[in-house]
């Protein structure tokens, strides 16, 4: 004998998938993005090579770390406008007590080193790799770019203080190029 299945959606959040008669409930996460205050996840980036992890919560203890994240690495926006900001910024920025700075991209690490090559970041800003966008999706700073194969990182800058969100700067539009530029960081 068949018996359908039962269930009785909770919330507003609740999706019903009818499936052979019978009802799948999923649950799907409400996520909010990072904000000032909150503490930084605890993430692994690439550096390089798959083999070489970086931690973020090892990266950002005790220290002030300036990230700023880019839609794709070689992209025309990110390779003509952010990425060289920082490059000219960065000895300043370490004046000013800023101990790394770090780029952050939805790309895989190889991609990521040949980028920063082409840029001469070496000693000035590291080319970090989030290929699975673990990072991004913790943080809540992702969006859907289809031009470039889908899940990315928005545009933005963010200061780390001790593991702290100190600072937050996210284009209104996800790609623009404004808020997020080196010479628009405050650093208190
Ligand atoms: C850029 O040039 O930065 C860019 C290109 C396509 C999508 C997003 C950003």
């Amino acid at each position: 004998m068949f018996l359908p299945c039962r269930s009785i959606a909770r919330g507003v959040t609740s999706l019903a998938t009818r499936l052979n008669g019978c009802s799948i409930h999923t649950t799907t996460a409400t996520m909010a993005p990072v904000k000032v205050g909150d503490k930084i996840p605890a993430a692994d980036l690439y550096e390089d090579s798959p083999a070489n992890k970086v931690n973020i919560s090892e990266l950002t203890s005790g220290k002030k770390v300036v990230f700023f994240g880019v839609p794709g690495a070689f992209t025309p926006g990110c390779s003509k406008t952010h990425l060289p900001g920082y490059v000219q910024n960065a000895d300043k920025m370490k004046s000013q007590g800023v101990s790394e700075i770090v780029c952050v991209s939805v790309n895989d690490p190889y991609v990521m080193s040949a980028w920063g090559i082409q840029h001469n970041t070496k000693g000035k800003v590291r080319m970090l790799a989030d290929p699975n966008g673990v990072f991004i999706k913790a943080l809540d700073l992702g969006t859907n770019l289809p031009p470039l194969g889908g899940f990315r990182s928005k545009r933005f800058s963010m200061v780390v203080n001790d593991s702290k969100v100190e600072e937050l700067n996210v284009e209104p539009d996800g790609t623009g190029l404004s808020c997020s530029l080196a010479d628009k960081l405050k650093l208190k």
